[in-house]
């Protein structure tokens, strides 16, 4: 493959693994995201890149960029630099809907690139991918299609605009959109089996589904793909997503290359870890580690209290004496993500590791933070009508 570092999926046994489907980490304090940054031959966002950022857009950084959260990039000062030439690119991102509600892990890509949205005024796209399911997981085709219209108003609710943006799922759109198909083909005939199998760890018992599935991911992040919205012209895409899905957009920019088309630029963000800890990500699969964006207080309360990895110490004498871990506690963690006061965030930090501030009372403030996000979240969701769903799938042109 090209320019992009093709990744060894034989990694060594002391490894983190990280791939569309597989996050797991050897250490108590989570994946080694600089490592990752190497394997990936992605770029560290470093703080001379946010004072561009803040530069270019003429405030502040949002805090999940301003924390490291959002931490590597590929050609995002492509984006920088037609932003200044005063140019238009457009946003891709995702969801493959493998349960009814989403988590608060999936809120992340999605609440910055609504910042994004605002901050630069530009389209959005947003792709549901029913069918990669259907394919990866015991999901009956009615099925998927039903979890990616609940997951669809799962997305709506964190507020974004209709002039704008466009969703769609696989299983509906493509067979009504035959430049999607094209695109697919010419991405198809780009790609070997060696290839895939080298990016995503293929083997002879996948089904053939899987194989040409990663074309299906990197349609969207061509412009062409949507010739109602864009009329044929060829535009720069920024995709936002977690670094798990990095592996598709490293094939999608090599085949760019070779179609002579802009290679997609992209922003990554680090998981949000799950409530036992931070090798693994928040994940749909297991709703003991994850947070529900449809639990209720008490269940958010029972999970946080229960489960939630605690960087203290066993008995409070040793507590007060030594003082709490915030690189392992899972609470303080989802305050990194979701507090957006910096200074009270400080507060909390020096608190807890000075020991004055006991497990209990960190968590309690977690619980009272993501019980107050979720609480006006559903809020906003109640009021996402299959009506005002269907406005954001209708086939239309958006503003540009
Ligand atoms: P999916 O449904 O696994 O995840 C949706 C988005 O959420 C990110 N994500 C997380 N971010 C932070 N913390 C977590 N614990 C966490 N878990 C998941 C994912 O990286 C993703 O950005 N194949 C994709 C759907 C897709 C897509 C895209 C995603 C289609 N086109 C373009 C991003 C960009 C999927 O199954 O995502
Ligand atoms: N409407 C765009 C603007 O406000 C200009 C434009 C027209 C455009 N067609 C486009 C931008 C296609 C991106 C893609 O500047």
């Amino acid at each position: 493959m090209a320019e992009d570092k093709t990744i060894n999926i034989a990694i060594a046994e002391d490894e983190d693994f990280v791939d569309p489907w597989t996050v797991t980490g050897k250490s108590d304090t989570g994946i080694d995201y600089d490592k990752l940054i190497k394997r990936f031959g992605s770029q560290k966002i470093d703080d001379e890149l946010i004072q561009r950022f803040e530069k270019v857009i003429g405030r502040k950084a949002h805090h999940l960029l301003r924390r490291g959260i959002f931490f590597s990039h590929r050609d995002l000062n492509v984006i920088l630099n037609l932003h200044e030439a005063g140019k238009k690119f457009y946003l891709y991102t995702g969801r493959g809907p493998s349960s009814d509600s989403m988590h608060l892990g999936h809120m992340i890509p999605f609440m910055f690139t609504k910042w994004l949205q605002d901050v630069f005024n530009v389209p959005l796209i947003i792709q549901l991918t029913d069918d990669e399911k259907v394919l990866w997981r015991d999901i009956k085709v009615e099925d998927a299609r039903k979890m990616a219209y609940n997951n669809a108003k799962d997305i709506i609710a964190i507020g974004f605009d209709p002039s704008n943006t466009f969703i769609f799922n696989d299983l509906d759109f493509i067979g009504q959109c035959p430049a999607f198909y094209q695109n697919m083909l010419r991405i198809q005939k780009c790609v070997t089996y060696n290839q895939v199998k080298g990016i995503f760890g293929f083997g002879d018992s996948d089904v053939i589904g899987k194989i040409t599935f990663p074309s299906i991911e990197a349609a969207p992040a061509f412009s062409t793909t949507f010739p109602f919205i864009f009329e044929n012209k060829i535009v720069h895409c920024l995709v936002p997503c977690a670094i798990d899905q990095d592996p598709y957009f490293r094939m999608t920019r090599d085949v760019a290359v070779r179609l002579k088309l802009p290679k997609p630029s992209l922003i990554h963000s680090t998981f949000l870890p799950a409530l036992q800890g931070a090798q693994h990500k928040m994940s749909a699969s297991d709703c003991n580690a994850s947070i529900f964006l449809n639990d209720t207080p008490k269940q958010i309360k029972n999970k946080i209290n229960k489960y939630a990895f605690s960087g203290g110490q066993i008995t409070v004498e040793e507590h007060r004496e030594k003082g709490g871990n915030t690189d392992v506690d899972i609470s303080y963690k989802y305050l990194v993500f979701f507090l957006e006061d910096d200074d009270k965030l400080a507060e909390i930090k020096k608190s807890y590791e000075s020991g004055q501030m006991l497990t209990g009372e960190l968590k309690k403030i977690a619980i009272d933070t993501i019980t107050g996000y979720v609480q006006d979240y559903q809020a906003r969701r109640a009021k996402v009508t299959d009506e005002v769903m269907h406005e954001y799938f209708r086939i239309r042109k958006i503003d540009v």
